[in-house]
């Protein structure tokens, strides 16, 4: 008799090398982990957890960890890889990433994406509600919902439509901050500002939300782009760099404009 393919699969043993922090201001330090029997159809993060029944049956404290969707939807699953944000895929979140990429003996270090705008919580869980923040200042527009108008009431040249839900993509994960050595949050936000500010209903409140959103992430301490892309390089959607770009042009034009005109308040979002 044939085995299946799944089971016929070798099964391997790897060692995470994970940080283990109990708090903010705690002390942090690796701690190795055996996995021992891991099949290359696992996913990262099951590999994580089965680590963590383990801990858990030996009545030690779990490793904490963020995730939600488990694909690649949420942006919750944040954490450094060998080095590399999301790990060593292309791509691809976390929780996308198969264990089939590493192989038997090999040791995976695990660690927090590690910004100051992104403090500690605990192990490899971090705070990125500056993020948050962020789009609070200007990431919406203002219009009654309940009342949707046809979506084809408003034509939308297809280059702009397909450069917006490129933009759209961004799942707020975290790792462009985490991958710059600036830890500049210039393309999320690049994302956010361009994905309204390439479509008509974007229009009215343009100005305003790319000078609140910058000043927001200014003040939430991120750093400057100093154009080495590493941002780009780790996009779990391959959001290119080039928004950064059209961001930058959009906030001189509105900035110039201001000193001429008052921008218009926010009226508030999307109520
Ligand atoms: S731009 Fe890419 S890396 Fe940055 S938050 Fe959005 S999805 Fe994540
Ligand atoms: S858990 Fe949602 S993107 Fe990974």
């Amino acid at each position: 008799m044939v085995a299946p393919a799944s089971v016929s699969k070798q099964l391997f043993s790897v060692t995470l090398r994970v940080w283990r922090q109990a708090g903010p201001t705690q002390p942090g330090q690796f701690v190795d982990y055996p996995a021992a029997n891991v099949s290359p159809d696992m996913s990262f993060l099951e590999c994580l957890d089965v680590v963590n029944d383990g801990l858990t049956v030996a009545n030690d404290e779990p490793i904490a960890f963020a995730h939600d969707c488990r694909e690649g939807i949420c942006g919750t699953c944040s954490c450094t890889i060998n080095g590399k944000p999301h790990g060593p895929g292309h791509g691809i979140a976390t929780c996308q990433l198969y264990m089939r990429t590493f192989k038997d003996g090999d040791i995976i270090v695990v660690e927090p994406f590690r910004a100051r705008a992104f403090p500690l919580i605990k192990d490899l869980v971090t705070d990125r509600s500056a993020f948050d923040k962020i789009q609070q200042a200007g990431g919406f527009i203002s219009v009654r919902t309940g009342a949707a108008p046809d979506a084809n009431s408003i034509p939308v040249p297809k280059e702009d439509a397909d450069l917006a839900m490129d933009a759209a993509t961004c799942i707020g994960c975290g790792a462009c901050v985490a991958a710059c050595k600036n830890a500049s949050a210039m393309l999320f936000v690049a994302a956010k500002v361009s994905h309204l500010g390439l479509l008509p209903q974007g229009q009215p409140e343009r100005d305003r939300r790319v000078l609140a959103m910058v000043q927001t992430m200014d003040e939430a301490g991120f750093g400057n782009c100093t154009n080495q892309y590493e941002c780009s390089a780790v996009c779990p959607k391959l959001i290119p760099h080039d928004f950064i770009a059209r961001m930058n042009r959009d906030y001189v034009k509105a900035l110039f404009k201001s000193q001429f005109q008052p921008v218009s308040a926010s009226t508030g979002g999307g109520a």
